[in-house]
């Protein structure tokens, strides 16, 4: 067994709350090219945008609620939902296909039955799409949280998700 994802530890966002949005938003000068490093700052904090933001931003960054949502939406990296405490990130971009992760893509999908951006609640996963993680001699690669598994084969991505399961009951 690979043993390692007991080493995982779970993710521990805080919970969202938009006084505490409001207030940490007072750090940032108001320059409307700091939107993007608020955003990539309160999904390291909460884990996700929750759309309430959206008028408050507007108002601090003096834009149109349209165009704070137009951001937060093309950018696939921003989640709209709060995660689950591990995040499986598989690698899509050319070394990690060539070595097979769109196989290994496809088994992890069916196996929790989920699509990219969606969690699997009972298995406590989300399931996201990564384009390199600058490990290509080791593809295919993925990561749960910050580990790194590198040379993926299906069976090793079964026993993740067997120790992941069994580290639910630890
Ligand atoms: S292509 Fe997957 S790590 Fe670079």
């Amino acid at each position: 067994m690979l043993d390692r994802t007991h080493t995982i530890p779970k993710n521990r966002f805080e919970d969202w709350h938009l006084e505490k949005v409001s207030s940490l938003l007072k750090n940032f000068d108001n320059e409307e090219h700091n939107l993007i490093d608020v955003l990539h700052f309160f999904q390291r904090t909460f884990g996700y945008i929750d759309k309430e933001v959206i008028p408050l931003l507007a108002k601090f960054f003096n834009l149109s609620r349209a165009e704070i949502h137009g951001v937060i939406s093309f950018y696939h990296d921003f989640r709209q939902s709060k995660p689950a405490s591990y995040i499986l990130k598989i690698c899509q971009a050319e070394s990690c296909q060539a070595m097979g992760s769109r196989k290994l893509t496809t088994e992890l999908k069916a196996a929790l039955d989920i699509d990219f951006h969606e969690t699997n609640n009972e298995a406590d996963i989300t399931l996201e799409p990564v384009y390199c993680l600058g490990n290509c001699s080791c593809s295919p690669n993925l990561t749960i949280n910050s580990q790194l598994f590198s040379r993926v084969t299906s069976d090793h991505l079964k026993q993740i998700l067997e120790e992941l399961k069994n580290a639910q009951h630890d």
